[in-house]
């Protein structure tokens, strides 16, 4: 039995691992695609509850910088996930962000120093100035949609 046991582990890491080499040589754009679009879904997942605590529609104070982190996180994936190419199939991505790499490069530096700061206040425990910064947080993510996302067809 042990030794089932231990060919069944066994089995599983190669199928884990085989599972791993494909994700690295994989770049399927249209996973690309997908995996960003949920990633940009994720930053609303974590932003809007801090909005509910800020606005003391929920007590929970104490979870705000865990979401402030998340969303920081977030933020600092976003040049990874614009690799050439991209920019054709079910995309709102603008042509325009490898027509201006440095451009877009600003409005997530934009986002990751709003984040950034949004994470500082709220380990403070400073929630009417977390408020407040989660409406630069908001332009943040403006200031790169307007010049380089699609409107909904
Ligand atoms: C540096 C540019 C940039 C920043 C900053 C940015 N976004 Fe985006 N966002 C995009 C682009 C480009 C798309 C279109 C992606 C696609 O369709 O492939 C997008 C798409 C989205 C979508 C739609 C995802 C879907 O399901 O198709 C949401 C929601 C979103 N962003 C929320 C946010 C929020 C909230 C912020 C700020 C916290 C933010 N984004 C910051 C560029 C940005």
């Amino acid at each position: 039995m042990k030794c089932l046991f231990k060919h069944a582990v066994i089995g599983a890491f190669a199928v884990a691992f085989a599972g791993v080499a494909a994700a690295d040589a994989a770049e399927d754009p249209a996973n690309v695609i997908k995996y960003r679009q949920a990633i940009m879904r994720s930053h609303g997942t974590h932003l809007f509850p801090i909005a509910m605590v800020v606005k003391g529609e929920v007590p929970y104070t104490e979870h705000v910088a865990a979401h402030a982190r998340a969303a920081h996180a977030v933020s600092l994936m976003l040049a990874d996930v614009f690799p050439e190419g991209t920019d054709i199939g079910d995309t709102r991505a603008k042509p325009e962000i490898w027509q201006d790499w440095a451009k877009f490069e600003v409005a997530i530096k934009a986002l990751q120093t709003a984040t950034g700061e949004l994470v500082r206040l709220a380990e403070s425990g400073d929630m009417a100035a977390v408020g407040a910064q989660l409406e630069e947080v908001g332009k943040a993510c403006g200031g790169c949609h307007k010049p380089f996302r699609k409107e909904k067809q």
